[in-house]
């Protein structure tokens, strides 16, 4: 088979990583990857949102599958536009469609659509510019923190935890008044949930679902989960409180009631759900016994949990896409790697505020004992450059996660890059 990759992270690193080792690869492309992918693939010079230039390649090619990295030309409907040309109606596109998108191109659509089935997640209301007032009416009667979403897709960025009411007042206003745009034309504000989260994949037809490794990403740029959100520092798998009683939880409460609901409201979903969860009313020992709730759907795999969870996938991928574009992906296996795996990036000085690309990076080659995933990274007159604010993640495998930490930790301080940035405790709260 033909495939086709769309995007340029750590996390199309992964996939492609593990794409490629299935026998039914026989050619992998990757639209516009980075300068890891060229390991295992072709880059192709074409944005992951430029349908016209994917459709010709695609023809050109005789591509036979295209797997979507990340949410932007879902949410733009990449689905559907292959689904309604006559010359790409037979291709499949892993992802769902423009409607089926929603779930993370809306937050008011997702929140709704957890109302509507009886999906855990925080209480909340959405507003307009229009109804600004009875905003600030509905935050007085929440509890700080106040959580203040934007409702469309922002980059990341939309999302605002605010510790007093007069801040959230505020930005409420300013969300309202424009701050991200149109994306902020409609503002989500909900209960804050406290608790410890915990990221959990599932590939699906659209009948039925295969549930993935899951994960626990690092958000922070601080260590001791302080200072900005990034795109993610690092992430672990397994989760040690998502136990077998709380995943058959997160399963029966959450993940078939969403596949359950996408059918109720026919909606089109061939490809990744990632359920970003939280675990609420327990701490310590008693994690296992928390109640799982969603803050938020993705319509995509995550990074960098993507890192540690092809890690710890067994099973052929392709195999398992072939099972999503057929539906026929109840007859397909789903093994887990028992190893613990773990992946710490490697990010920018001043990352994620203003930082400079371009610096050499070095040593990559003396790694021993890790796997290299780059992310924002790119070839510059031969020699390997940073080129983004995530520059390179570093994933191991170990009989349990500190040792697959010892090893990405000893890799992390062996590349070079100048500014290089990185957190050395991840995986140490669990
Ligand atoms: P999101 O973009 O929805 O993933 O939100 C970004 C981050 O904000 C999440 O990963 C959580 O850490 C946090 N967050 C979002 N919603 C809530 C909530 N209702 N309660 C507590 N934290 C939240
Ligand atoms: N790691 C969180 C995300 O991919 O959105």
């Amino acid at each position: 088979m033909k495939i086709l990759l769309l995007g340029s992270g750590g996390r199309e690193h992964a996939l492609a990583w593990k794409i490629a080792q299935s026998d039914k690869c026989e050619e992998l492309y990757i639209a516009p990857g980075n300068a890891g992918t060229t390991e295992v693939g072709e880059n192709v010079p074409m944005k992951a949102d430029d349908f016209e230039a994917i459709k010709m390649f695609v023809l050109r090619n005789r591509i036979d599958m295209v797997v979507v990295g990340p949410e932007d030309p879902l949410v733009k409907g990449i689905s559907d536009y292959f689904k309604n040309d006559p010359d790409l109606k037979d291709i499949p596109v892993i992802g769902p469609s423009k409607k089926g998108a929603m779930l993370e191109g809306s937050k008011d659509f997702a929140k709704g659509f957890m109302q509507r089935h009886g999906i855990p997640t925080a209480a909340y209301r959405t507003f307009t510019q229009a109804t600004v007032e009875e905003g600030i009416s509905f935050l007085k009667t929440l509890q700080p923190p106040y959580v203040l979403k934007a409702d469309g897709l922002c980059a990341g960025k939309g999302v605002l935890i605010l510790p007093t009411l007069e801040e959230a007042e505020q930005e409420l206003r300013e969300m309202l008044g424009g701050m991200f745009g149109d994306a902020s034309s409609r503002v989500v504000i909900e209960e804050y949930l406290d608790g410890i989260e915990c990221s959990v994949f599932v590939l699906t037809d659209g009948k039925s679902y295969k549930i993935l490794p899951e994960a626990k990403d690092y958000k922070r740029i601080g260590e001791g989960d302080t200072g900005l959100n990034t795109g993610g520092m690092g992430s672990v798998s397994p989760v040690p409180f998502a136990t077998k009683e709380w995943m058959q939880k997160v399963e029966d409460r959450i993940i078939r009631p969403t596949i359950e609901g996408l059918q109720a409201e026919d909606i089109d979903y061939k490809g990744f759900i990632f359920f970003g969860l939280i675990n609420t009313g327990a701490g310590g020992k008693e994690q296992g016994a928390g109640e799982p709730k969603v803050i938020e759907y993705n319509v995509r795999m995550g990074d960098p949990e993507t890192e540690t969870v092809m890690l710890r996938l067994k099973s052929d991928i392709v195999d398992l896409f072939e099972g999503v574009a057929t539906g026929t992906l109840a007859e397909r296996k789903v093994e887990f790697d028992e190893r613990a795996a773990v992946c710490v990036m490697l990010v920018s000085g001043g990352y994620p505020g203003a930082y400079e690309k371009g610096f050499p990076i070095m040593d990559v080659e003396d790694v021993w004992g890790s796997i290299v995933f780059h992310a924002g990274t790119a070839m510059k007159d031969g020699e390997l450059v940073t080129n983004g604010g995530r520059v390179i993640a570093i994933s191991s495998y170990g009989k349990d996660k500190e040792e697959a930490l010892e090893k990405s930790f000893a890799n992390a301080k062996l590349i070079k890059f100048e500014g290089k940035n990185f957190r050395r405790d991840i995986g140490k709260d669990l």
